[in-house]
This record gives structure tokens, sequence and C-alpha cells, in this order.
């Protein structure tokens, strides 16, 4: 029998073509629990349908909002946050979605009728939650988990606002915190060390939630009357675009145009860096929203190395294995530091980034918070693991394209969680 976990990518001359983005994740997630959270009938378009996404919607399933999944669209009717009820079991699964399950934790905390345990699968049982669990804690939440591990249970109760500083910098932390919020007595206050993606700030303006923003402080208080229904599109994300852009830089002769990729500046720091190292890269505005949007065009490129540093991680969080992989080609020696948080992702992204690139042939180094990489080498191929870990997975793929010999990932179906059309888009764009 075939083992169709295993994917089997072969070099290739060049990649060429048109991509239309899957929806971004983080905003899926967010446009999701917007909807959840609003009274009456919302409409999602291209909604990212990963596995993740997929969490999210089965989670407030059980709370009594109804979902109507369309191939890419999604209609919601909820009646509205103060009408969640108390699932039968009381349990809500967040399968492997961080965002899921910290999030929801924000707006759980302060809902009284509800007594929930959030739990996930084996990856997200490992994360850290004392990093939700001490802010909410704060606020007065009811919630506990074993050795900050799941399953977390909380049980809703009046909250008071709080003045938090992030002892990380978390867009999950800070959006559930800011979710709490939203059920709280008084105002909260949350301060960011370094910025974090802001979508859900985005997103409470847009909803025409009360927020406050003055410099790295944000304010909000609780939501005084319920938000009604809404429309909206996700934009494309520029974090699964980001393995496109790898592809095109990468292979000689190459040119990929990206439909309608998110360009908030929270996310596309990657973008100017690569461009800072001789990447050939067009960004071209489309829509000029609260969350702006547009179309990339890039081509092959001679890369320079790029040292990363701490501030620049929140940025580049999700790039950073995919980034590795793209200082194997560059000239020169590249230096990834002050990214320890990569160690508590869907896989430790440190050592799994390293495994795998060592293994088909990258002269690569690690340490405590992050690792350094020999540039100009040819890779070499061979057998990785994604260690459960769709982006380990998508950028190892990434390196059998351009690598002497195919990479064969075992593990592939992990790429469901955020990218399920990813092989078929692959092999479309492939030349040789
Ligand atoms: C996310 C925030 C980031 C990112 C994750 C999605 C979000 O995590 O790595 O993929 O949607 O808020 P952290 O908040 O842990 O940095």
């Amino acid at each position: 029998m075939p083992d169709h976990n295993i994917k089997i990518v072969e070099p290739i001359d060049s990649v060429r073509g048109q991509i239309t983005l899957p929806g971004d994740k983080s905003m899926s997630h967010r446009a999701l629990m917007f909807a959840a959270i609003a009274k009456g009938v919302s409409k999602i378009k291209h909604l990212n349908i990963g596995g993740d996404a997929l969490s999210t919607i089965a989670c407030l399933q059980k709370l009594g909002v109804n979902f109507q999944l369309g191939k890419f669209t999604v209609d919601v009717d909820s009646p509205g946050i103060n009408g969640w009820k108390q699932p039968q079991d009381g349990i809500l699964n967040c399968g492997n979605s961080g965002t899921t399950v910290r999030l929801m934790s924000g707006l759980l905390a302060g809902r009284e009728n509800l007594n929930i345990m959030l739990t996930g699968d084996d990856s997200l049982s490992t994360r850290p939650m004392k990093r939700v669990i001490e802010p909410l804690k704060k606020m007065g939440a009811d919630i506990s988990a074993e050795d900050g591990h799941l399953p977390m249970k909380i049980k809703g109760k009046l909250l008071d606002g709080i003045q938090y500083v992030l002892p990380v910098a978390s867009a999950q932390v800070k959006s559930c915190v800011l979710f709490a919020g939203l059920s709280a007595k008084g105002k909260t206050f949350v301060e960011e060390p370094v910025k974090s993606r802001d979508h859900t700030e985005k997103m409470m303006k847009m909803f025409r939630i009360p927020i406050f923003q003055n410099k790295n402080i944000i304010s909000v208080h609780a939501l005084r009357r319920s938000i009604p229904g809404f429309n909206y599109s996700v934009p494309g994300d520029p974090s699964s675009a980001a393995y496109w852009v790898a592809a095109g830089l990468l292979l000689p002769k190459s040119r990929l145009f990206l439909r309608k990729m998110s360009m908030n500046p929270t996310r596309t720091a990657f973008i100017s860096l690569l461009k800072a190292s001789g990447a050939d890269i067009d960004l071209i505005a489309k829509d000029k929203n609260l969350e702006p949007a547009g179309d990339v065009v890039v081509r092959s490129s001679a890369l320079r190395q790029f040292d990363i540093r701490a501030k620049q991680v929140p940025g580049l969080i999700d790039e950073l294995p995919l980034l590795a992989l793209i200082a194997t080609q560059a000239k020169g020696l590249t230096t990834i530091r002050g990214a320890k948080e990569l160690r508590y992702k869907e896989s430790d992204r440190i050592s799994s980034t390293v495994a795998m690139l060592r293994n088909i042939g990258a002269k690569i180094e690690e340490f405590d918070d992050g690792m350094s990489i020999q540039g100009g080498i040819k890779l070499k191929g061979g057998e990785v693991d994604a260690q459960g870990d769709h982006r380990i997975a998508m950028t190892a793929s990434i390196a059998g394209l351009i690598s002497e010999k195919p990479v064969y990932v075992r593990g592939w179906s992990t790429v469901d969680i955020s990218y399920p059309n990813f092989y078929n888009i692959l092999g479309r764009i492939s030349k040789k």
C-alpha cells in the first residue's frame, strides 16, 4: 500500500504561474469569533478552511452558534455572545490550534453561565498556557490547568479590568486579554513590548467595538450593546504566500504572481527583509482598507545573508523556518537570535528546522534562542519528518524543489492545518 502520508518533492527547473492564496489563518479565526460574538447573520468570504479554522468552528458550534460551510465561504448565525449556551459535555476541543485555545480562553473567562474544559491534540497539550492563565487570573478568572498545560478548566465569572504588560510579544495573549476585557468591569489595558499582529484590534475597529490605542498601549471596556452580523472577506495569507515567494526567488527563470495577499504591515516583514537582501519582489497595493491587500510579483533573485534579532522576531515568527531554508541559498552566514518563542510552536521549531535542514545537507548550528546558517550550499535532498508541524512540512517541500535529489516529507497530512491545497498548487507551478 502506498503511504499517503509521505510526499515526494522532486527537483525542478523553475516555477511560473498565478496563485490565489488561501484566506489568512489568523484573520479567519478572528472573523469566526467576531461573527459568534455578533448577534444575527454574518457572511465570511475566502475563509481559510484548514484544520485550525475548523477547530474554531467546532468550538463555537458547541456553544450554540450555527455555521453553513460553503467551499470558501461560511454563513454564521449566532445568538450573540450573551446567548452562548453550555455544551452538554462541557468540552471544547481546540485540536492543533494555539490561536483557538488562547483566544477562546479570553472569550470564555467572563461568561458567567459557562463551565468549560478546553482540550487539544498531543502537540497543543505540550504548549504553554500559563501565558493566558496569568493575566486572566489577575482579572479574577476561575481558570486552572495542571503544570500550565491543557486540559484547561474555565468557570465563567464577572471579571475586573486590568493593566497588563505582556511579558512576551504574542498576538494570541494580547487578543486573549482584549477579548476578556469585553466582559470585564472597568477598563482593560494591554501594553506590548514589541508590536505583534494587530488583526484583533483592527476587527474591533471595523465592527465598531470601542478600542483605544496610545502608542503601544491598547484599551477596551465591556461591550455595552451587542454588535450586529456583518459581511467580511478575508485577505490572502502572507504566511502561506511566503512558501511561493521562496520558490520564486530560489529557482532560476521563475516568476510567480500571487493574488490579493494581506499587506498588513505586522505581517509583511519577511518581504521587506528579503528585499533588503536582494529579492526582486513587487507589491501592488489594491485594497487600501483598514486591512490592506494587494498582489505580489516575485522573480528569481541572487540573495545576500541577513541577520534577525529579538525585536524583529514577532513580525517574522511564522516565516522563520522558511527563512532558514532561504538562508542556505544566500551569500554568506545568516544568524537568527532572540527567537526562543519558536520553541513553543506546533513543534519546537528551532530543533525541528535545524534537524530537517541538516538532514538534507544544510550547514546549520543550533542555539538556545536561534540558529546560524551557512549560505551558498547545494542541498542534497533525502528523507525528513514534518514532526507534526505544517510549516516544517511546507518548508521541506520547497527545499525539495531546489535540492540535487528529491525530498521525502513524512507526516505530510499536517499541511492541512493551514493549506489543504498546497501540494496541488506546487504541482501546477512546477516546470521541468
Ligand atoms: C497568531 C500569533 C502568533 C503566530 C500564530 C498565529 C495569531 O503566535 O505564531 O501562528 O493568530 O494571533 P504567538 O501569539 O504565540 O506569537
